[in-house]
């Protein structure tokens, strides 16, 4: 591994910095894990070319992507049951920095893509469309955690404890770095005429409002399949509902039959977790951070319960 723009994941310089790390390095910028992810896919997904037929779902780790890959399938595809976790990963919304740009040859339009990228590497068309989902970057932690515990062949952090993993999140040293620069570089175009921006509590507040919004800015043909058939609405609602997605779709990543590496990703689709896990101090302290990176934006405005 290790292409021309790779570079070891610095380290804070810092004598408290004796937590547990992720092993990471950089590419392009972003801190990918050494295991899994390769700097060919990265750079591959960031050369793709995009065209005014693509739809981008663009969020930071752990903040709803997943729930809105289903919802936007869903609405194309007219409340279908619900495919894989892996065929919607890899076939119909393809997370393209793990499959690379080639994948896009195989698809038809609307062609529909998961990325994690900033603004400034997610490829662009004017006419593209592109999703952006925020979550509270509290809930967003405790998330990330679980995650990056439990699949131990790509993050190699299962001795790490939510202690050691919020000193890594607060630093940015996490898979795709600092929350706050991930939406930062979206945040003064989520007005486009061609971003819908939403957060993950407002999709928990009101998900019927998050499926009518999602197809109305797909297009006036999706718009106007649903917006007299409460049938569709109810259907796409119940196959999108956490519970019934836990249920029926696993995630089990290179498990290799493996029993050990099976991973729960459903996991509690709460708002507001974050308390059972946050000491008063890493609440200070996220919060300190998140006034600071976000000053002068009414970021802090999305969550005003935080
Ligand atoms: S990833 O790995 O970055 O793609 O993860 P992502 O899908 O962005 O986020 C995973 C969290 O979203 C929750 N989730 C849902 N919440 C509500 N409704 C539905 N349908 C849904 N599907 C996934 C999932 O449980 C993760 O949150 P936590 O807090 O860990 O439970």
């Amino acid at each position: 591994m290790g292409g021309k723009n790779t570079k070891t994941f610095k380290i804070q310089d810092d004598s408290k910095n004796t937590h547990k790390k992720i092993p990471l390095h950089t590419v392009e910028g972003i801190p990918i894990p050494t295991s899994f992810f390769t700097p060919e896919k990265l750079q591959s997904a960031i050369s793709y070319k995009a065209t005014p037929e693509d739809v981008f779902i663009v969020t930071y780790p752990k903040c709803g992507t997943t729930w809105m890959q289903y919802i936007v399938w869903e609405i194309i595809n007219e409340g279908a049951p619900l495919p894989s976790f892996d065929d919607m990963n890899v076939k119909y919304v393809p997370f393209l920095e793990l499959t690379g740009r080639e994948i896009a040859e195989t698809m038809k339009p609307p062609k529909l893509f998961k990325v994690h990228l900033p603004y400034h590497l997610t490829p662009h068309h004017p006419e593209a469309k592109y999703i952006f989902v925020a979550r509270n970057p509290f809930d967003c932690c405790v998330s990330f955690y679980n995650h990056t515990k439990k699949i131990k062949n790509c993050y190699h952090f299962e001795d790490g404890t939510f202690d050691d993993f919020f000193e890594c999140f607060i630093r940015g040293e996490v898979h795709y770095g600092d929350f706050f620069d991930h939406l930062l570089s979206w945040w003064p175009h989520r007005q486009d005429p061609n971003v819908l921006f939403t957060t993950y509590e407002e999709m928990k507040s009101n998900p019927e409002n998050a499926v009518t919004n999602v197809a109305k800015f797909l297009g006036n043909d999706y718009w106007e399949k649903l917006k007299d058939d409460k049938d569709l609405v109810d259907k796409i609602l119940e196959n999108t509902d956490f519970n019934n997605m836990k249920e029926k779709l696993q995630y089990n990543i290179g498990q290799d039959g493996d029993n050990d590496q099976k991973v729960e990703f459903f996991r509690k689709g709460q708002v507001g977790e974050w308390k059972e896990n946050f000491s008063d101090e890493q609440y200070r302290r996220l919060k300190k951070h998140m006034m600071q990176k976000t000053e002068g934006t009414d970021i802090p405005k999305l969550w005003k319960d935080l």
